[in-house]
């Protein structure tokens, strides 16, 4: 039996495939609470993830995708190390992303991507989604049976991404084959070997994306890229060309495996459950309650990190500046004293769609609707088009035996692979 006190949450494998007793270890000791390796302190409980989520000047974001590693390009002084922290900006990682960036340049970084997602493109970019969830069945749905992952989630998710960033028809093969048929990059982020995050792992994005714009500002037509590259800043000064194909490559890095995660986990209950196939097939309405409660029990986005720039307290426990704080946001979305029976998917949970699996605050993300909208329609149109749906057990094992292999990574939470069957006979709703 593993001996939770003495677990390297940041190295155990076994912890990676299944997080949640130790996470609950981790909050039964206190919901804001220091590990011991690397002095990172744990906020496992919902109340104290949100307070931190909020507080964007006492909580800098400058380490949210890699936390601890690498470790802080400096040593701190004092109970106030804004100034510290931005002398060394361009020693983090990502730090070219909004991800990582406080106001004011997260202001105006975001203010550009807002000029981009507007509802008139979020609406066009749905009219793709079912589209694109039926072209990609016809792929597989005579052979009654696939690798969910390889052969629908990461090429839809990448492909609705591309959509709505306008790439050309022409180029979304190039797309698909560079970024959803092998890791994409930047996916060693957060891996259990430590390697440091690479500086701009999204470089061959961003050398497609200037090429766009450059040629865009040459030569305007009547396309996305064409809206993007005349983007302005709110105040109405000019973006250069890589501030203007930053916020838009980073939808990739942000929206593709965390869709694949969301599809994969609805999937896998569906399949799991088949009361709930009928229950859903019978009353679409519900399909949005799935996906909140899918969200929440296995939250895409397993942590998040901040960076304490003022000393501090959080829940009662002191904060050091320059605290490193990791903000649980699987374990906050099964805080016992916010969700009853945490542990169960109930379709009937009231509160579900309070989770936090898109964050909170000023960073909260940006393509929530658009993952929202890839979940509706996949589940959607599976509900549509195929019946009998299940976990293959040649592959996972029997009902009660079953063998899921999870991304073995302590950022995020996903299946490697699912595996289903199902009858391709379309049945009346
Ligand atoms: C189920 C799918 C998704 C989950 C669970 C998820 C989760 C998150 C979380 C937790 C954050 C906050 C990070 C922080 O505060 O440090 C975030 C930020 C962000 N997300 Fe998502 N995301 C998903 C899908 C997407 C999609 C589809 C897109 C766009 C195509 C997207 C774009 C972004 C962007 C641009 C940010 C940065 C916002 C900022 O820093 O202001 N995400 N996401």
């Amino acid at each position: 039996m593993t001996d939770l006190a003495s677990v390297d949450y940041f190295s155990d494998a076994d912890i990676a495939q299944n997080p949640y007793e130790y996470l609950d270890h981790l909050r039964n000791q206190n919901p804001v609470f220091r590990e011991p390796h690397y002095g990172v302190v744990a906020v496992t409980g919902y109340q104290e993830a949100i307070e931190v989520f909020r507080d964007a000047g006492t909580f800098s974001a400058a380490i949210s995708i890699g936390g601890p590693f690498p470790p802080l390009p400096f040593q701190p002084e004092g109970d106030d190390i804004t100034a510290q922290i931005e002398a060394n900006r361009h020693h983090f990682p990502i730090n070219e992303h909004m991800v990582t960036m406080d106001p004011p340049n997260h202001t105006r970084t975001r203010a550009l991507l807002a000029k981009l997602l507007t509802p008139k493109r979020l609406k066009e970019n749905e009219e793709y989604m079912w589209h694109q969830a039926d072209r990609q069945l016809d792929e597989f749905i005579a052979n009654e049976k696939c690798e969910f992952l390889g052969e629908y989630a990461k090429p839809y998710a990448t492909l609705v991404i591309a959509d709505l960033l306008g790439v050309p028809d022409a180029d979304r093969d190039e797309f698909r084959a560079t970024l959803a048929g092998h890791e994409r990059p930047g996916s060693r982020v957060g891996a259990l070997d430590h390697e440091p995050v690479g500086l701009n792992p999204l470089e061959w994005l961003d050398n497609t994306f200037s090429a766009y714009i450059s040629d865009r500002q040459r030569t305007p037509r009547e396309d996305i890229l064409s809206v993007l590259a005349s983007t302005t800043y709110p105040d109405g000064s000019e973006p250069s060309i890589i501030e203007l194909v930053r916020p838009a490559t980073f939808l990739f890095a942000a929206g593709q495996e965390t869709v694949t995660k969301l599809l994969s986990v609805a999937v896998k209950v569906l399949a799991e459950r088949p009361e709930y196939q009928q229950l859903l097939r019978d009353d679409r309405s519900l399909v949005g309650q799935f996906i909140e409660e899918s969200l929440r029990i296995e939250s895409p986005t397993k942590v998040d990190f901040r960076l304490a720039k003022k000393s501090t307290q959080v829940g009662g426990v002191d904060i050091p500046a320059g605290t490193v704080l990791m903000l649980c946001i699987g374990a906050a979305n099964r805080d016992p004293r916010k969700f009853e029976s945490p542990d169960q998917f109930r379709l009937d949970r009231r509160n579900s769609r309070e989770h936090i699996a898109f964050g909170r605050g000023i960073h909260t993300c940006a393509g929530a609707p658009l993952a929202r909208a890839e979940g509706q329609v996949t589940l959607n149109r599976l509900l549509d088009r195929i019946g009998d749906l299940a976990i293959d057990d040649s592959v996972h094992g029997p009902s009660g035996q079953r063998n899921y292999q999870y991304e073995p990574t302590f950022l995020l939470r996903g299946l490697r692979d699912l595996h289903i069957t199902f009858d391709s006979k379309v049945r009346a709703a």
